[in-house]
């Protein structure tokens, strides 16, 4: 059965324009994989630690030699891996905060990204097999071309990320000048719908 990983990560609720995406997403997929498995993680519904002093002396320590505190410390790290290892695709939706992406999908990097599960001993990555589509919303405009192409930091680190753990097949859906929405200048619907198309292609991987 083919499961779709999809994490949320704008606290907009029904007016954000990445969850919007990720709907259209989620949708698109669905009707192309009618028996697969849709596992949400939504980032605004989940307490996600920073790194701490307590959370790295597990995280160095062999799994074999955990104390039930550190087994406990490590608990929602582990569960965040389980659901990136038992997808085929995982579509990550974001907003652009400052350039980068928001401080919450930073911190879920930081708990995936976990020696010996989705990282190699040498460094290599251990996510094998999969896809990945990244769904982002941003203000301004960053594709190849525009005048601010070089501050496309979040698609650059995101892509980096996920070849780090090992998935390299990404697609990359720019839901770029969402603040013509913002100033009224185009409705929600017009604007999800202008990436309708790629959406799908996305989808039909
Ligand atoms: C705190 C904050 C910082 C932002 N920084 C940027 C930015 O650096 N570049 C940009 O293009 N848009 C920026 N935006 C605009 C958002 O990316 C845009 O509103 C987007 O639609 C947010 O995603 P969402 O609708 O899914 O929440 C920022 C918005 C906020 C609230």
């Amino acid at each position: 059965m083919p499961t779709l990983l999809i994490i949320e990560s704008s606290p907009r609720g029904e007016q954000s324009m990445s969850r919007g995406l990720t709907k259209i997403f989620v949708d698109r997929w669905k009707s192309k994989n009618p028996d697969g498995r849709v596992i949400e993680r939504d980032l605004m519904k989940t307490s996600l630690p920073f790194v701490t002093m307590p959370w790295l002396g597990a995280y160095f320590t062999p799994a074999e030699q955990h104390s039930p505190e550190m087994k406990e410390i490590l608990r929602l790290s582990d569960q965040l891996v389980a659901e990136v290892l038992a997808a085929d695709h995982i579509a990550i939706g974001t907003p652009v905060y400052n350039y980068n992406i928001p401080a919450v999908l930073k911190a879920y990097v930081d708990h995936i990204v976990r020696k010996g599960k989705t990282l190699g001993v040498s460094g290599e990555g251990l996510v094998q097999g999969k896809r990945a589509t990244i769904l982002m919303a941003s203000g301004g405009l960053y594709k190849e071309g525009t005048p601010i192409h070089d501050r496309d930091i979040a698609t650059n680190y995101l892509r980096l990320i996920l070849k780090v753990i090992g998935i390299e097949d990404v697609t990359v859906v720019a839901g770029g000048n969402a603040k013509a929405v913002d100033m009224g200048q185009k409705t929600r619907t017009e604007f999800l719908q202008s990436f309708s198309h790629e959406i799908d292609q996305a989808a039909s991987r």
